[in-house]
């Protein structure tokens, strides 16, 4: 597949079938996803992935903000991937300052957008389906998994094989959304 079609071929995919995904698949999707452009190559993004089935349903239950629909994704899904975020690096200089004050410290979540996105691709490309998940608990996840005070969850990504053909949501034509000058 190239990477055109990638681009257009990849849906968020919410329904998977119980295939287990290999730990060597995830090496390679966190591999693809490490070669994302980061500010500064500060590359603070980090994948905290989830097979245990005890976890997926503990999250699954207690970590959706009662948003249901990724309740039952993440109970279908073969693994989670959080993503977090070393934090007080992208965007910011040495002495602590913003490096650009109007964007303070958005350049962190910016560069994990990237990473996510870039580690979906990879999944697509080895017929692995994902969704993004911005609708889940940050401070319940960061505790359940024990992750470092310097780090921020940005997304929770669910992941498997797909189990139906999910059609794509209408984009806007290039028209509405670039001006040329
Ligand atoms: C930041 C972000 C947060 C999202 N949160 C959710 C979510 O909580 N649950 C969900 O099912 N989909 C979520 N999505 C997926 C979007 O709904 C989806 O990308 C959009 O409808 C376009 O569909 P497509 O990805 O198939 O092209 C999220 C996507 C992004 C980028």
């Amino acid at each position: 597949m190239d990477a055109m079609e990638c681009i257009k071929t990849r849906r968020s995919v919410r329904h998977f079938t119980d295939r287990e995904l290999t730990r060597e698949t995830l090496d390679e999707i966190v591999s693809a996803a490490s070669y994302a452009p980061s500010w500064k190559n500060s590359q603070t993004a980090r994948w905290n992935i989830i097979t245990d089935k005890e976890l997926l349903k503990n999250i699954s239950e207690t970590a959706v903000m009662s948003f249901s629909k990724n309740g039952a994704t993440i109970a279908e899904c073969a693994a989670l991937a959080v993503e977090s975020t070393v934090t007080g690096i992208a965007g910011f200089e040495p002495d602590g300052s913003y490096t650009t004050p109007a964007m303070g410290d958005r350049w962190e979540m910016y560069d994990a957008g990237i990473a996510a996105q870039t580690f979906c691709l990879a999944a697509h490309t080895m017929g692995v389906g994902s969704v993004i998940m911005g609708i889940v608990d940050f401070d319940r996840l960061h505790s359940l998994l024990g992750l470092p005070e310097n780090e921020k969850v940005s997304a929770a990504i669910a992941l498997g094989y797909y189990s139906y053909e999910p059609k794509m949501p209408p984009r806007r034509s290039p028209g509405e959304i670039a001006r040329f000058f």
